[in-house]
């Protein structure tokens, strides 16, 4: 049985102060979800400030995004033993805003989650098609070629460390959600991909998130999909008001 899983990507949103705050509500009305694996990933400059504030709650610390190379004249960029020393247990890797605004491919997805992997961290691998993509036909291919990139070279024993997440880029941030029965399709090829490379036992223990536009209105219906096994939250994760409920659902659909 996969254990539920809502992360909440923080994206560039709150200074420190905020994100203090917004840690702290997150951890005092989650005391009792400790059947749902809740993380959040805040932005680099708050990880320690948050990491402070989590000690000792279940609520598990990620970043945003991470580099490959161990250290060195790479100005600008964060390596694992750094993160690491912040408390951050997940890395975010390949989110489409990355792949958008700043270069990112499947082969750079590769090599950060080879290093993620190899510094005894876990990866979020995110995947998803754009609107034209979909509209072309073209989704299940673009999410192919993605998937194969990110796990070139990957083998089944690294998957206890990965979960994907399936992000339409057309229903981030734009209040389109995709529906229940579009996400389902989607994760359930994702889980015969993995299947045919890996084998039933890695494809059935692998959590698979469903993220755009989730919120405490959508979450139920999303959540209850046999292959939806949580959500990466963007917007609805800035306020713990709309991310709890989603946290409650999936632990009331995981009792
Ligand atoms: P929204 O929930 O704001 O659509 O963002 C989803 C997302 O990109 C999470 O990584």
């Amino acid at each position: 049985m996969r254990k539920m899983m809502i992360a909440g990507n923080w994206k560039m949103h709150n200074d420190n102060a905020q994100a203090q705050q917004l840690a702290n509500q997150i951890k005092i009305k989650t005391t009792a979800e400790t059947n749902v694996e809740i993380v959040v990933c805040p932005t680099f400059t708050a990880l320690s400030v948050v990491n402070d504030i989590l000690k000792g709650s279940h609520v598990i610390l990620g970043a945003q995004n991470m580099f490959w190379e161990a250290q060195g004249a790479y100005t600008g960029e964060i390596s694992a033993s750094m993160l690491k020393s912040c408390g951050v247990r997940y890395v975010i890797l390949g989110h489409s805003e990355r792949r958008q605004y700043f270069g990112e491919t499947d082969e750079t997805v590769n090599k950060r989650l080879r290093a993620v992997l190899e510094n005894g961290l876990k990866a979020i691998v995110c995947v998803g098609e754009t609107l034209e993509e979909r509209e072309a036909g073209r989704a299940r291919e673009v999410i192919d070629r993605q998937i194969n990139g990110a796990f070139a070279g990957i083998d089944a024993a690294a998957f206890s460390a990965i979960v994907v997440a399936y992000e339409p880029v057309w229903a981030i941030g734009t209040g389109k959600t995709a529906s229940p029965e579009q996400a389902q399709e989607i994760h359930a090829h994702l889980r015969q991909r993995i299947e045919e490379r890996y084998g039933a036992d890695t494809a059935s223990a692998l959590r698979i998130l469903y993220g755009g536009s989730v919120k405490p209105a959508n979450a139920r219906e999303l959540l209850s999909q046999p292959d939806l096994d949580g959500a990466l939250v963007g917007g609805a994760c800035l306020k713990a008001e709309t991310f709890v409920p989603i946290i409650q659902t999936a632990g009331e659909l995981s009792a």
